[in-house]
């Protein structure tokens, strides 16, 4: 670790890294890094490096976790082992443990959990490079990442961290600043500038405290517009593939149905080919058990190879059989209707 610098602010009001103290740190995103995660978002801050993927709504297991009314968030922070100078022992530990829970909590606020009761977000953040401020890093991240995996939301939740150096406030704390500052605040904050994070480590005035917020605002705000140009670009990209310049009546339902079906791996061909026979089989039983005379007749060649595909009846034959059904059933179903 480096040693305590003598002095964090220069003559010219600048931090050791040339930034203002009110100037946060250069971040970039990129959005739907990962093809298995349902949203994902990778995010350099400064030196921080940060990847956060989202799975869900999905069920969740055990079904004893399950909440009859709201959606389950789980959140979990994870610093990689070689994310920091001195190697980080895997598992979870007490800090790990403690920014898991605060973060799923800073997203409780805007996630519209009521929407899908029983269900489980899987939320994981990755610090793969840490320098300071790695759960907001990870909260901006995994805010885009959410947005990524469609999870309705009343808006992006942005955070950043406060800190005092040199008898002075700073906004967005780098590793020195953060490892031997007076204090470091950080915070995380709704899209309406509502907190649904705060911490402290250190010692500020009252009055500190509040310009802390103040400053802390105007940093997430100006997060909050990298998050929504990130999305916007994604969403941007999609609108050039369905709107050409050159061909006004584009067929968009044609493009969708195109785009699904080149992205259909072999594994999902497989589960439907299953899934037809599957179909088939039903439709053959319902037949024999409305006609069980035709089983005499059946020819048992076919009968063996009813899992073939290419041996299934024609569609007609099987159109023809549930005429026959509905010829015979709907009458009587109609009596029994009127007879109720
Ligand atoms: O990263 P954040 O500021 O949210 O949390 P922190 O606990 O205040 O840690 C500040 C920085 O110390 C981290 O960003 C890491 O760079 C570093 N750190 C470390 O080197 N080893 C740890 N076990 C934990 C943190």
């Amino acid at each position: 670790m480096s040693d305590k610098p003598e002095k964090f602010i220069d003559e010219n009001g600048l931090r050791l890294d040339g930034r203002r103290i009110d100037e946060i740190r250069p971040m970039k995103m990129e959005i739907g890094v990962l093809s298995r995660a349902d949203g994902s978002c990778y995010l350099e801050w400064g030196k921080n490096k940060v990847l956060a993927a989202v799975y869900g709504p999905r069920e969740l297991h055990p079904r004893r976790l399950q909440k009859a009314d709201s959606v389950l968030i789980r959140y979990r922070y994870n610093m990689a082992a070689f994310s920091v100078e001195d190697r980080i022992r895997p598992g979870p530990s007490r800090r790990s443990i403690e920014i898991s829970k605060v973060s799923r909590e800073a997203f409780e606020p805007v996630v519209l959990t009521h929407l899908y009761p029983g269900a489980v977000i899987d939320v994981f953040a990755e610090v793969l490079q840490a320098d300071a401020g790695t759960r907001t890093a990870a909260i901006n991240a995994a805010s885009v990442a959410l947005a990524d995996a469609g999870i309705p939301m009343k808006g992006l939740v942005s955070a950043c961290a406060v800190g005092k150096v040199d008898g002075q406030l700073v906004l967005d704390l780098n590793k020195p600043e953060d490892n031997y500052g007076d204090a470091d605040i950080p915070m995380a904050m709704t899209s309406d500038g509502e907190i649904s994070l705060i911490q402290m480590d250190g010692d500020v005035t009252q009055e500190e405290f509040k310009q802390a917020i103040e400053m802390c605002k105007e940093g997430c705000r100006q997060i909050l517009e990298i998050q929504k140009e990130t999305l916007r670009n994604k969403f941007t990209k999609l609108d050039d593939v369905e709107i050409s310049d050159d061909e006004e009546d584009v067929d968009v339902s044609a493009l969708v149905e195109s785009t699904l079906d080149s992205s259909e791996d072999e594994d999902d061909m497989e589960a439907s080919a299953e899934q037809e026979e599957d179909e088939t089989g039903i439709v053959e039983d319902e037949e024999s058990e409305s006609a069980p005379e035709d089983d005499e007749e059946e020819d048992p060649d076919s009968a063996e190879s009813g899992s073939d595909l290419e041996d299934v009846e024609p569609v007609e034959d099987l159109e023809e059989s549930f005429t026959d059904v509905d010829e015979e059933d709907v009458p009587e179903d109609e009596d029994d209707v009127e007879n109720a």
